[in-house]
């Protein structure tokens, strides 16, 4: 398989970067679910500490993501059969998902600082805490919380259209992300 992208389907790279964020993005959103609707007391430590280290990686992961796109010249351009509507809503729909996730891994980091908590990133380094500042971290949990319903509803939607277009409209769009061949 290449290892870059072409104007009709993506290489290696960009086909580890997606499903290695989506797992990860997944996993994070059912942990803060878990953690805020589900767990109390001192069962939510653990959850907590894996949820605040891969949060916190997630920053860095979009911005290698975003950096290995820019790099790369030709990007793979959407079916030739895509509506106006589709073209629109894949336009928008990506852009929400990247930058709903860095939100999201800014706003958690904030609560965490910004109520005097420090960020232990998987016994690597530790983020130091900023200090006690309410309204930041009432702000950031704000965020927090809604960009969280807000990306479940995107990300539910995302793989719908990846499933609609593979069943219904029996395009390239999911199997080329999957890393199969062009058939067309
Ligand atoms: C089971 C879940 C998922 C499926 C089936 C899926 C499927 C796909 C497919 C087929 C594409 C290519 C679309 C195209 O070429 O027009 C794509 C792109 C993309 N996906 Fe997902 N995805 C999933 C989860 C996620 C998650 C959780 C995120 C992050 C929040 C995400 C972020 C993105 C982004 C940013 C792109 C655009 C990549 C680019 O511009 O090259 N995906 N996804
Ligand atoms: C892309 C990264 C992240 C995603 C997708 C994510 C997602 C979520 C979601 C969906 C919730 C549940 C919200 C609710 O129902 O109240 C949550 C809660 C939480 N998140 Fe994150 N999170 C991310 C990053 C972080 C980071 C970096 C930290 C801290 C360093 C963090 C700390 C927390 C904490 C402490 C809670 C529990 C809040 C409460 O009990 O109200 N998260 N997260």
């Amino acid at each position: 398989m290449q290892l870059r992208d072409d104007a009709k389907t993506y290489g290696a790279i960009s086909i580890v970067n997606h499903w290695v964020l989506a797992i990860g993005i997944i996993g994070l959103l059912i942990s803060g679910l878990v953690i805020a609707e589900l767990l109390s007391g001192p069962a939510r430590a653990p959850w907590v500490w894996w949820h605040k280290a891969f949060g916190f990686v997630a920053i860095f992961w979009i911005i290698w993501m975003e950096a290995a796109h820019r790099l790369q010249k030709v990007r793979p351009q959407p079916d030739p059969n895509y509506t106006a509507f589709e073209l629109t809503a894949r336009k928008i729909s990506h852009h929400f998902l990247v930058i709903g996730t860095l939100a999201l891994a800014i706003s958690g980091s904030f609560m965490s600082v910004f109520r005097g908590r420090e960020i232990d990133v998987f016994g690597w380094f530790a983020v130091p805490p900023v200090g006690e500042i309410p309204w930041i971290a009432d702000s950031a949990n704000f965020v927090h919380t809604w960009g969280g319903y807000l990306l479940i509803a995107a990300v539910l939607a995302h793989a719908g259209a990846a499933l609609k277009h593979h069943f219904v409209s029996r395009d390239n769009t999911l199997a080329r992300m999957l890393g199969r061949r062009q058939h067309a």
